[in-house]
């Protein structure tokens, strides 16, 4: 068994799975902004929110963090510099976009959301504008 790319394909459906559910989450939040807290609309866009949260996006992130590990030790990418340049886009990027969203949804539970349609529309690009460079810099290794 060729472990590489065992933990490369694992790595590649891990991170996959976390970005399907970071580029969803926040387009949930544009339309659940716009129904009244209490709700049954509300009701029902809290079920899908904690569902994806919990059961697809944080053991996604997880398990890309945890595939993406043992590429590190497979491959000594800690000691390049276009690993460091992607785990800074990964770790206070993407990182810090899945710890916005997971406040949100504690928002929207507690019937206490504050953002607008146009905020969450303007913050579902923010994962696609970091996923780019990530993957180009896992690809290229550019420096
Ligand atoms: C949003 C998060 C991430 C995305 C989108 C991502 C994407 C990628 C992609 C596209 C590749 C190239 C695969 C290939 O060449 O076929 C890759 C490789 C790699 N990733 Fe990630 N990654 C992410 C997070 C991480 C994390 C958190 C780590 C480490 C903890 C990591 C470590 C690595 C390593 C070491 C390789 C290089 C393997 C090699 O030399 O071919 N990645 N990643």
């Amino acid at each position: 068994m060729n472990s590489y790319l065992v933990a490369e394909a694992l790595h590649i459906i891990s991170f996959t799975a976390w970005m399907a559910g970071m580029f969803y989450l926040p387009r949930l939040y544009v339309y659940h902004s716009e129904v009244a807290p209490g709700s049954e609309a509300d009701q029902i866009f809290q079920v899908m929110e904690r569902r994806l949260l919990r059961i697809i996006i944080n053991p996604a992130m997880i398990g890309t963090f945890v595939f993406g590990g043992w590429l590190v030790y497979l491959t000594e990418a800690y000691k390049q510099g276009w690993w460091h340049a992607k785990m800074a886009l990964v770790v206070f990027g993407m990182g810090g976009v899945h710890g916005m969203l997971s406040k949100y949804r504690k928002d929207f539970a507690k019937g206490q959301n504050r953002k607008s349609a146009k905020f969450y529309r303007i913050l579902n690009e923010v994962p696609t504008l970091l996923f780019i460079p990530i993957v180009f810099l896992a690809v290229l290794k550019p420096f």
